[in-house]
């Protein structure tokens, strides 16, 4: 049984979807939660007041800047005195179909998913990972997508990000191992937030259900169930890991 009480947990982008998921399941299991949102502060709001617990904050920083993910750290250490578990959460998708997109529209997609899925990621770990040495020890927990390995053409910029970012947990996972850091990938499938409002609002979403011998796609809470196992003690073997969470809709070896 996972226990986080007395543990504290920043989670990028737990204003909705996944992250509130995750962020609801640790403060079950009586963690001490920093929200973190971007632009979207009534949405944190509201997963604050759904918290388990007490002593939960809210934290705004956009991923792309990162003054701003500096300052956003820091103001979750002052207030906690320390994190134990970073969920990198926060991301963005967005069609940019090649041969079909303009060469600005195309640079500007791939700037601004690489820098808020990726680059984002990366410097949130850097800043939280310092403080994770000093303090002895922590779990940081990537959240990638099934995209990476399976593919999407119509978005290669978000799959580079998420392939990037396995990279990224990858090496940090062995960077990190000394310092009793452990670093876990998680990798959806298609989850039923807003990022796939799109797809379920499209005649493909019942071939999308399909893709899954389950016949469903993840819910945030199944995405959430695996973070807090990760995240908690007994996991360490997995550190480097990627994790699929996505109902064998694609398998890999
Ligand atoms: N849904 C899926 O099918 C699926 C599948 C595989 C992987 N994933 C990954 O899972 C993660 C969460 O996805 P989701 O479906 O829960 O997404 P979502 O419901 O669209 O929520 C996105 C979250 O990211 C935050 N965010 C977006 N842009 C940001 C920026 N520039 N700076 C800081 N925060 C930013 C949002 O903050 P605001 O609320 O303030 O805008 C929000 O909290 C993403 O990394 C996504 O790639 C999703």
């Amino acid at each position: 049984m996972s226990d986080f009480r007395g543990q504290h947990i920043l989670i990028t982008g737990a204003s909705r979807g996944i992250g509130r998921a995750c962020a609801l399941e640790f403060a079950r299991l009586g963690g001490r939660l920093a929200v973190h949102y971007n632009t979207n502060r009534a949405a944190a709001d509201t997963t604050l007041s759904q918290l388990e617990g007490s002593g939960h904050i809210a934290v705004a920083a956009d991923m792309t800047d990162g003054d701003a993910v500096e300052r956003m750290v820091n103001e979750v250490l002052a207030a906690f005195g320390r994190i134990d578990v970073l969920v990198n959460n926060a991301g963005i998708f967005e069609e940019h179909p090649p041969l079909e997109t303009g060469y600005a529209a195309w640079r500007s997609a791939w700037t601004r998913i690489l820098s808020t899925n990726l680059v984002g990621a990366a410097n949130t770990s850097y800043c939280v990972s310092r403080h994770m040495v000093a303090a002895g020890g922590g779990k940081i927990i990537m959240i990638s997508s099934r995209t990476a390995f399976r593919g999407k053409p119509e978005a290669p910029a978000y799959a580079a990000s998420k392939a990037g970012m396995n990279a990224l947990g990858q090496n940090l996972a062995l960077a990190l191992a000394p310092h009793n850091i452990h670093v876990y990938i998680v990798a959806p499938g298609v989850v039923e937030t807003d990022m796939a409002a799109s797809d379920k609002a499209s005649p493909a979403w019942e071939d999308i259900r399909r893709q899954s011998p389950l016949g469903r796609v993840a819910t945030p809470e199944d995405v959430a169930h695996t973070v807090a196992f990760l995240a908690a003690a007994g996991a360490e073997m997995l550190t480097g890991g990627v994790i699929d969470v996505n109902g064998a809709s694609y398998l890999r070896t």
